[in-house]
């Protein structure tokens, strides 16, 4: 089948604002990614789109555009999902600054992840006796969902409370923040509250919903956040 993309493309090198670039592929497969197709652009047509991507396999995480409208890994969208009648529109996300076309300065994203302490703090010394620091099969569960994360940024940059304010650190440094404060071993849960509680935290968070469905690992991310909020409230995880 034939495809007809629209890309957003900027060089800020030498252009003074963004413009949308069409290109048209043949002999399109139904089981074609977006980055495939991303690639046949690059590689037959224009050599100068830039974009990032390192697996193609749903795993890296460094491939989240936009894609007609919708936060995705161009990895994981295949042209039978989408109404290929139709032209594809591709854009960066939003909220970061673009670098070149579809890659965006992912610094101030990790710049929030990086302050919620995203690492294991023991709650105790390591045990004398050499074994393990034990946790019930119920407790594991606790944080289960929020170990799936791979840092894509596809629900911080659908978040309109993060586009109005790059103070608030965004749900997938929540995500990370949940996954080691509702760890039983962990004892640093009591900072990492104290942290979500600051002004660019948790309460920056008005329910909005757009980081779930945005999750390509289908993190139920509003839910985190809730359970983070209530901890806060309660003083206890
Ligand atoms: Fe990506 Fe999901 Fe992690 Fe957000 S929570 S960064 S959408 S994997
Ligand atoms: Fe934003 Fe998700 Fe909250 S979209 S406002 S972080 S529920
Ligand atoms: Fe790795 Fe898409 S290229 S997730």
């Amino acid at each position: 089948m034939e495809v007809k993309l629209r890309i957003r493309r900027f060089n800020p090198e030498k252009d003074q604002k963004p413009w949308w670039g069409e290109y048209t592929l043949k002999d399109v497969e139904k089981t074609n990614s977006i980055l495939e197709l991303l690639h046949r652009v690059k590689w037959e047509q224009d050599g100068t789109l830039t974009l990032r991507r390192s697996c193609a396999h749903g795993v890296c995480g460094s491939d989240a555009m936009r894609i007609n409208g919708v936060n995705r890994l161009a990895c994981k969208v295949l042209i039978q999902t989408l109404n290929a009648d139709r032209t594809i529109q591709v854009e960066p996300i939003l909220g970061l600054k673009v670098v070149k076309d579809l890659v965006v300065d992912f610094e101030p994203f990790f710049e929030h992840y990086r302050s919620v302490m995203p690492y294991f703090v023991a709650a105790t010394s390591t045990p004398t006796d050499g074994r393990e620091r034990k946790q019930s099969p119920e407790d594991r569960a606790r944080f289960d969902d929020t170990t799936k994360c791979i840092l894509c940024a596809c629900c911080t940059t659908s978040c309109p409370s993060f586009w109005a304010s790059g103070e608030y650190v965004g749900p997938a440094a929540i995500v990370a923040a949940h996954r080691f404060i509702f760890d039983s071993r962990d004892g640093a849960a009591a900072d990492r509250l104290n942290i979500m509680a600051e002004p660019g935290g948790v309460w920056r968070c008005r329910t909005i919903f757009n980081c779930t469905p945005a999750c390509p690992r289908d993190i139920e991310v509003t839910r985190a956040i809730g359970e983070v909020k209530l901890a806060i409230q309660r003083g206890v995880r």
